[in-house]
């Protein structure tokens, strides 16, 4: 099977993308990293990206002038590599119909809620204020909204009397990394159709 091309764009620390090339390297996702970007040049992703032989590009949100046009230029790296399948990976910016439409069903994300509840830059925070009893993790294809494409999978874990954000975001973590290998793997394998708001997966 011919592997698909994986871009994978994150902000910060890198452990979704590391779980990605673990699992590419177990050979369970029939799949390759061709390129990793970041919007800032201190992101961990970028040396997570370098030790595994990948190129790292940082395109600094700082040095463009629009939204608009730092997205051109992420599209361009991604164009250059031959990504086609964008992977949002605690990439921290609300990408408009620019970015989306250029990669139209071909980006997924991964979100530390149980969408739609808690959408947004910090919802293990806003779980915590509002008292919820569970919380989780979302992968879904992104559209214009902010966390509001077709839900491909999702994990729960209870929220405990004495979570603070860290404890709570350690547990939600560790689903994280099963489920985003996953949903890149049924990707990978032609098995998810998109049908209005739901996506279908043929497990067969
Ligand atoms: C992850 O928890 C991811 O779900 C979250 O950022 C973290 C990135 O961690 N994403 C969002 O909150 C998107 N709204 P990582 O850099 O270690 O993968």
């Amino acid at each position: 099977m011919n592997k698909l091309v994986l871009g994978v764009m994150a902000s910060g620390r890198g452990s979704n993308l590391q779980s990605i090339l673990d699992a590419i390297e177990k050979g369970t996702v029939p799949a390759r990293v061709s390129v990793v970007i970041t919007d800032k040049p201190e992101a961990k992703a970028l040396d997570r990206a370098r030790a595994a032989g990948i190129p790292a590009v940082c395109v600094n949100r700082k040095e463009y002038d629009s939204r608009e046009s730092f997205e051109h230029a992420l599209i361009e790296v991604l164009r250059a590599h031959g990504v086609e399948l964008v992977v949002l990976a605690g990439f921290m910016r609300i990408l408009t119909s620019v970015f989306v439409q250029a990669f139209k069903h071909r980006i997924l994300n991964i979100h530390p809620s149980i969408l739609p509840s808690f959408t947004g830059a910090d919802a293990h925070s806003l779980v915590l204020e509002y008292g919820a009893k569970v919380s989780g993790c979302t992968v879904h294809f992104v559209d214009e909204g902010m966390d509001t494409g077709p839900i491909i999978l999702q994990a729960t874990v209870p929220v405990m009397e004495d979570d603070d954000h860290d404890s709570l975001a350690a547990r939600v973590l560790v689903e994280e990394h099963k489920i985003y290998p996953e949903a890149i793997r049924l990707y990978a394998e032609g098995r998810l159709t998109i049908e209005g708001r739901k996506v279908r997966i043929d497990r067969n």
